[in-house]
Formats: structure tokens, C-alpha cells, sequence
């Protein structure tokens, strides 16, 4: 992904583990079926941390964690779309199983995908990338880059919802 900025581009910093989850909450309460978001960044950057608050704000049932041992982990909300995270970490040695790629990303549920970077033959070219850094050890840096006009819009709205202008 392109670290040039471009004026659709958000980013900012989050101060704490809360408020990261507060923000990715958030992005999920603006999520849609087959809305895709790629967090991208180093280990313990915060994108699982990020991934629990969308799914807060989706409303999904049980505790995100990691999906170490398995592509995918999927959850259901009571009445809205399923959220599939999705961590191609460990892609060579962890099982596919339950991962059915057109199901998966861009189907009828939200896709959040941590570490794209690793199967870029998964990832649509539409999305909202998310990169994570380290600044300190209790700051992380997030910069948020759409891709086509339905994240275009995504990201205004969260925006708006996220920090009022
Ligand atoms: N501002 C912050 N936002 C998010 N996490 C933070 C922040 N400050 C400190 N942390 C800590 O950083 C770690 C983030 O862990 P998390 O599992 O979210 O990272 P990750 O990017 O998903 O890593 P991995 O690549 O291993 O999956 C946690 O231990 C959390 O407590
Ligand atoms: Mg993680």
C-alpha cells in the first residue's frame, strides 16, 4: 500500500488499548455486508484490538481473538451480518478450514483481515486499509486509506461519527 497520503486518508493516533477499540467500534457500527477492512501493521500493533471494537459496534456475539490456528473465525450478530476475521499470519502452516474465500471477504458478511499483505490474491482491489505503528507503548498510530467510493464514503462517515468534522 502506498504510504503517499491523499487527501481521502485519516490518520491519527489512539492513546490507549480502550481507545482503539472505541474507534474500531465506531467503523463497525458503519459496516455493511461484503465491506471489507485490511489491518495491516507489526505484531502488537493493535489490529485484534481494533477487530474486538468492530465488533462491538457490529454487535457480533462472543470474544474476538486471534484466529491462530485457523484462517478465519467467524461471528454472528443477533441482526445484523456475520464478521469474519481473518488472520494470514501463519497462511502456510494454519488450516484452511471454514475459509471459503468468496463467502469469506466480500460476501454477505463484513471481512476484517489482519495481515493482507501475506495473500494479496484474497484481497479486493475495493477496500479500507488500515495501518498500524508503533509510537509508543501505549500509542499506537492508525492510518486509515480507502479504496473505491463506497469506503470513500465509509471512511467520511467514520469520520464524522469518530471525530465530528
Ligand atoms: N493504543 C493502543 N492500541 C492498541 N493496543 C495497545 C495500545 N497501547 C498498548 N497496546 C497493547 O498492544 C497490544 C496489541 O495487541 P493486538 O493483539 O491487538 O496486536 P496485533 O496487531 O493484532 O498483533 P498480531 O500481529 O500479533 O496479531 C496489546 O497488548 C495491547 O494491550
Ligand atoms: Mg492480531
Amino acid at each position: 500500500m502506498s504510504p503517499i497520503l491523499s487527501p481521502d486518508d485519516l490518520d491519527f493516533t489512539s492513546h490507549s488499548e480502550e481507545q482503539t477499540r472505541r474507534l474500531g467500534q465506531r467503523l463497525g457500527a458503519l459496516l455493511q455486508p461484503g465491506d471489507v477492512v485490511c489491518l495491516q501493521g507489526p505484531l502488537g500493533s493493535g489490529k485484534t484490538r481494533f477487530v474486538q471494537g468492530v465488533g462491538r459496534g457490529m454487535g457480533v456475539l462472543g470474544i474476538i481473538a486471534s484466529p491462530s490456528y485457523t484462517i478465519v473465525n467467524e461471528y454472528h450478530s443477533a441482526s445484523g451480518p456475520s464478521l469474519y476475521h481473518i488472520d494470514f499470519y501463519r497462511i502456510s502452516e494454519t488450516s484452511f478450514l471454514g475459509f471459503d474465500p468468496e463467502e469469506c471477504i466480500g460476501g454477505s458478511g463484513v471481512a476484517a483481515v489482519e495481515w493482507p499483505d501475506r495473500a494479496p490474491g484474497h484481497i479486493p482491489p475495493e477496500r479500507l486499509w488500515i495501518t498500524f505503528r508503533h509510537v509508543d507503548e501505549m500509542k499506537r498510530g492508525l492510518l486509515l486509506q480507502p479504496s473505491g467510493e463506497r469506503y470513500r464514503e465509509l471512511l467520511l462517515a467514520f469520520r464524522m461519527s469518530a471525530f465530528g468534522v
